[in-house]
């Protein structure tokens, strides 16, 4: 097992690993595996693209010094579990708006307290601003026609100091070539005052998905 750039990430070759908070315990059916007495869960990047990211590039220093993650589209927490581990000083609040998505966020938060579950819509982050207080780490992974604004939004609110947006191409619109369409995301960020970094295509481990970083 050799670490990785990112803190409590780590590898095999090309398989990458977090540390596991709960022992013998899986969250999706992901390998498991012990070196010298301690757990690793395997990270799928078929199942989080944030894993994917991670292997399709050498990332920027994403994590370095995070204490606060507000991730928004947590879904069942395939990804946020991961993160969690990775980061067991910091608190991931993890917004999702889907009920049934929601019941088994809960039940993973209520095994990792280092994760808050949000029943929230994120085009609303109002409602939660309060609560999760400003945030090292946003990161987004909704599949909505209004990405960009949704991640401005959050920004602001929630005053991130840099972000990881998982851009899903065709569900801002199937009329544009994608190329134009992460080209306007691109812009819509800048001139929102963000920098921008290099877009990372997801494929294939998500098709038609760019992973584009954002400072502050
Ligand atoms: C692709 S899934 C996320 C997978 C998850 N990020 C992972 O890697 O484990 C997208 C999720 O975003 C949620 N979602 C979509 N629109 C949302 C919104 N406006 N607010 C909060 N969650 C939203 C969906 O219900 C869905 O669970």
């Amino acid at each position: 097992m050799e670490p990785t750039d990112w803190p409590g990430v780590f590898r095999i070759g090309r398989d990458l690993y977090t540390r596991n908070a709960l022992p013998g315990e899986t969250v999706y059916g992901e390998d498991l595996r012990s070196e010298s007495g301690t757990e690793f869960r395997r990270w799928d990047p078929w199942r989080s693209k944030l894993a994917a990211y991670l292997s399709n590039t050498r990332p920027p220093p994403l994590l370095d010094g995070v204490r606060t993650v507000l991730y928004l589209g947590a879904a069942h927490g395939t990804t946020v579990s991961h993160l969690a581990d990775a980061l067991p000083d910091a608190t991931v609040f993890a917004v999702e708006k889907s009920p049934p998505s929601f019941a088994p966020l809960l039940a993973l938060a209520r095994r990792r307290p280092n994760v808050i579950p949000i029943l929230a819509d994120a085009q609303l982050p109002e409602r939660y601003a309060a609560d999760v207080g400003p945030v090292d780490l946003l990161y987004q992974d909704v599949a909505q026609r209004d990405q960009t604004r949704i991640y401005r939004e959050n920004a602001v609110t929630c005053r991130a100091r840099r972000g990881l947006l998982m851009l899903k191409i065709r569900s801002v619109t199937q009329r544009l070539p994608p190329g134009q369409v992460a080209k306007e995301a691109r812009r819509d960020l800048v001139q929102a005052g963000h920098r921008v970094g290099e877009g990372v295509d997801l494929g294939p481990f998500s098709r038609e998905h760019l992973a584009l970083p954002i400072d502050a």
